[in-house]
């Protein structure tokens, strides 16, 4: 019987005389180096399938290999309808064959351990399985051109983006088309022109469904993707994570979340990136242009292996017109924030935020940790939004969110983050009423318009005297406004679908009103007692461009009436380093993740018998937060995990987490990244930066320095963006990607980069005068001699400057 082992490096194969003495049928690969065929993907010139592809991850060598290319071709050749069926039998016989090589071909539960090295992944690729290897040849192989797949348009049975309106001129119109085609050997254009032509007229955007691949996109296990170094499968495993119809909002048209967080702005940008990633070396950098790839460049082992920008245009032409039309003509792109950068997670992603802001909200606002019988009314379940429901709850308080779509609605209540729902206003106002006297925790869903029901409330109140409402907000998608973003009031959702496109004037007049209607409600119950914040969607910024009643009277360029939830919330627990820390297992067992917890857990219970009492209470709200997160079921798409932290907890966390991959206790590699939502990587007057009150608040260097400064410290990918979140021309973005796979230069990369990306931002905090800032950097400058930050005098005596300004 023949045994694979693992020593060190080396894989050792034992094979025993009888397995010798059958004469084997496999036919025997040999590499060649100069092999003209090596770089050519998946199929020849020819149209022959080149076993040699890396992509095929080893199969079609090995004790199986002739069964692996019966299938195999048998799948590609295929055509009938549902593709593949007739070749069961040619599939049958591998898995029959695989069998009787268990050590060969390890089942998923029964894999050898892996030696956590960023050589060529062999292992890896040994144990790829019928299922993947179908998915690496549509993926991974490069465009399919011979033949094209065939046009199957959209799907019906998914969610589809609003149809953009980017008023192409006729001669703009052929430069976009030009420019789509230009991915495609001219034998093509004729088929692919007028189709190209049919969703730029109808949808507003050439997406090219036609490449839209047929197989379940999801994050497969890092060992499955076809790789010459983990680092590129680690890339490959993020992007088809946001790219899940699980979690994708309108997967077909490439966007992750907010309405137009685009992944690519095409799919030809998507099969070439994943080719590109497939055959890369450590030698290599992918670089990526707003969606599009412009290819791999020579660079170094300790380089990233993507950089990644997204809408960097000329500020000037940086007008939410002019982003219309450069995405239309498919020469740039907005990546939203974790979209374009392939580091989403799913809703849990901001449900940590949330309920930290929730529960600080409650403090600040209500002076109280006990929110039972609390309410606060909010709008929005869409990717981000929808997590305010559960937030809610976990918070102790009674969510009640109006969302006018009903598809989003449903989603979250059949995956059990919305308790309830209605789309009867008594019924909702009946439900609030009662939780409230009860004290019962509860999120309930309100099928209709934000507007409507603050209107609502506010007769209530004027029917009765009671407050129905403690705390409000509103998750739209206003850095949207205008293209599906925002849905005015006295429109059904479809009637106002309808209007977008047909009549756009109209549609941006309606959705001026609603929001002054929306103020108004608001406004009226704030002076009742009532507490509001906006939450980083260019609520009151669009409010105020609509000519609601938001100023505030001496309010500087980023003030309004009410607070942005930076400004009076979050900013100073930024301030103190802390941000959305997160991790991906990317062996997608939950089991990996349930350990990460408890090592994440621990890490933090240990650093908090010795911090200060500013900082303790939120290392005992993220100590809470992660005991129960296995509890709470978050996880939508790869098994991951997001933790407010920070600068020290990130950096021990990561550490402890590589430590638990080289002893295998975690059983394969982890990427380490963030959001943007955070102290340092995004610049963004309205929100993330809203409380830098020195004048700076309109720069942009942190964002560029963190995502340049990340990059040379040791991080797998990095991306930079114009807008995410607040809206295009609006923010400038950065973020991050880092493979923790249990070597000493992982634990080294993860130290020295997460130790900047932290500090970049305290110390600019620091520098424009904020004092929880100071205190931290300079505690932090203490432990390191070597980081020795610029420190800012105050001015403390007023009267100063008053004497100078009098000349
Ligand atoms: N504060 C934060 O931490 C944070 C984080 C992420 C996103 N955001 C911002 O929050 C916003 C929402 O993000 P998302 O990912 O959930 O976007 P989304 O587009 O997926 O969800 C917004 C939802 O609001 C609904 N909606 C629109 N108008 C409505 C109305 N008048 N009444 C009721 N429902 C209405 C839409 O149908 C949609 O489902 C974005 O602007 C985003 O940038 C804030």
């Amino acid at each position: 019987m023949s045994s694979v082992r693992q020593e060190g490096k080396d894989r050792i194969i034992f094979v025993t005389k009888e397995d010798h003495e059958a004469p084997s049928s496999a036919e025997l690969v040999e590499e060649d180096p100069n092999d003209p065929y090596e770089e050519r993907g998946l199929i020849l010139p020819s149209g022959e399938i080149n076993w040699n592809c890396p992509c095929l991850g080893g199969m079609a060598s090995g004790p199986c290999g002739t069964e692996f290319k019966d299938a195999f071709s048998c799948f590609h050749y295929s055509k009938e309808e549902v593709k593949g069926s007739e070749c069961l039998e040619q599939f049958r016989a591998m898995q029959e064959c695989m069998q009787r090589y268990p050590e060969l071909y390890p089942q998923e539960d029964e894999k050898v351990p892996q030696e956590q090295s960023s050589e060529t992944d062999q292992t890896s690729q040994e144990s790829a399985s019928a299922e993947t290897s179908e998915l690496f040849a549509e993926i991974c192989s490069g465009l399919p051109l011979d033949p094209l797949p065939s046009n199957r348009g959209r799907d019906p049975d998914v969610p589809h983006a609003p149809i953009r309106t980017p008023n192409l001129t006729a001669e703009e119109k052929r430069l976009a088309l030009r420019n789509a085609l230009r991915y495609f050997p001219p034998s093509h254009h004729a088929t692919l022109a007028p189709e190209f032509a049919q969703e730029l007229w109808q949808y507003g955007h050439i997406y090219m469904y036609r490449f839209c691949p047929t197989l379940h996109m999801r994050a497969y296990p890092i060992d499955q993707y076809p790789c010459r170094t983990r680092q590129a499968a680690s890339i490959m495993l993020m992007i088809m994570n946001n790219l899940d119809p699980a979690v994708a909002q309108f997967p077909q048209e490439l966007v992750t979340y907010g309405g137009n967080g685009q992944v690519f702005s095409n799919w030809a940008q998507f099969h070439l990136v994943m080719h590109y990633l497939s055959e890369m070396t450590e030698e290599q950098t992918l670089v990526m242009y707003s969606g599009h790839p412009m290819g791999l460049f020579p660079s170094l082992p300790s380089s990233p292996r993507a950089i990644i920008t997204n809408g960097m245009v000329i500020p000037n032409y940086s007008s939410k017109n002019q982003y219309e039309k450069m995405f239309a003509l498919g020469v740039s792109m907005y990546g939203q924030m974790t979209a374009g950068s392939y580091c989403y997670i799913g809703p849990q992603g901001i449900v940590h935020g949330t309920m930290l802001t929730v529960l600080n909200a409650g403090r600040r606002y209500l002076g109280s940790d006990d929110l039972r019988g609390r309410v606060l009314v909010t709008s929005g379940l869409g990717g981000m939004s929808g997590a305010q429901a559960k937030a809610a709850v976990i918070a102790g308080c009674i969510g009640v969110i109006a969302e006018v779509d009903e598809a989003p609605l449903r989603k979250r209540h059949e995956q059990g983050w919305l308790m309830e729902v209605t789309s009867s206003m008594d019924q909702c106002i009946k439900r609030i009423r009662e939780a409230k006297s009860s004290k019962t925790p509860l999120s309930l869903g309100f099928h209709g318009n934000i507007v409507d029901l603050w209107e609502r409330l506010l007769l209530e109140y004027e029917r009765t005297g009671e407050l129905l409402v403690d705390l409000g907000s509103d998750q739209t998608s206003l850095h949207n406004p205008y293209n599906g973003g925002y849905y005015p009031v006295r429109l059904s959702f479809h009637q106002a679908n309808q209007l977008m496109t047909t009549d756009p004037n109209r549609f941006r007049t309606m959705v001026q009103e609603s929001l002054r209607r929306q103020i108004k409600a608001i406004n009226k119950l704030s002076d009742a007692g009532m507490f509001f914040w906006d939450y980083g969607n260019a609520f009151l910024l669009e409010a105020q461009r609509a000519g609601a009643e938001v100023e505030k009277v001496g309010g500087g360029a980023t003030e309004f009436r009410y607070p942005s939830y930076v400004q009076h919330i979050m900013g100073d627990i930024f301030s103190l380093g802390f941000g959305p820390f997160r991790w991906v297992c990317t062996s997608g067992d939950p089991q990996d993740l349930s350990i990460t917890d408890n090592i994440a857990a621990t890490v933090l219970e240990e650093i908090s018998a010795s911090v200060n009492n500013q900082i303790r209470q939120q290392y005992n709200d993220n100590i809470r937060w992660i005991r129960e997160a296995g509890k709470h079921k978050m996880v939508v798409g790869s098994q991951a995990r997001i933790l407010y932290s920070d600068q020290k907890g990130r950096v021990c966390i990561a550490l402890a987490i590589n430590q638990a991959i080289a002893d295998g206790r975690v059983s394969a590699p982890v990427v380490i990244s963030r959001d943007h939502h955070d102290v340092s990587g995004t610049d963004s007057p309205f929100r993330e930066t809203s409380n830098v009150y020195d004048g700076s608040a309109f720069c942009a260097d942190m964002a560029v320095q963190n995502f340049v400064g990340d990059a040379f410290r040791g991080a797998t990918w990095v991306a930079l963006h114009n807008g995410g979140g607040v809206g295009w021309g609006e923010v400038m973005n950065g973020g991050f990607g880092l493979l923790l796979d249990g070597s000493e230069e992982a634990a080294k990369r993860a130290s020295l980069m997460l130790n900047w990306d932290v500090s970049n931002g305290v110390a600019r905090r620091c520098w424009s005068g904020n004092s929880n800032a100071y205190e931290t950097i300079q505690r932090t400058m203490e432990g390191n001699r070597q980081l020795r930050v610029t420190m800012p005098f105050p001015v403390q005596d007023e009267r100063v400057l008053d004497r100078a300004l009098q000349g």
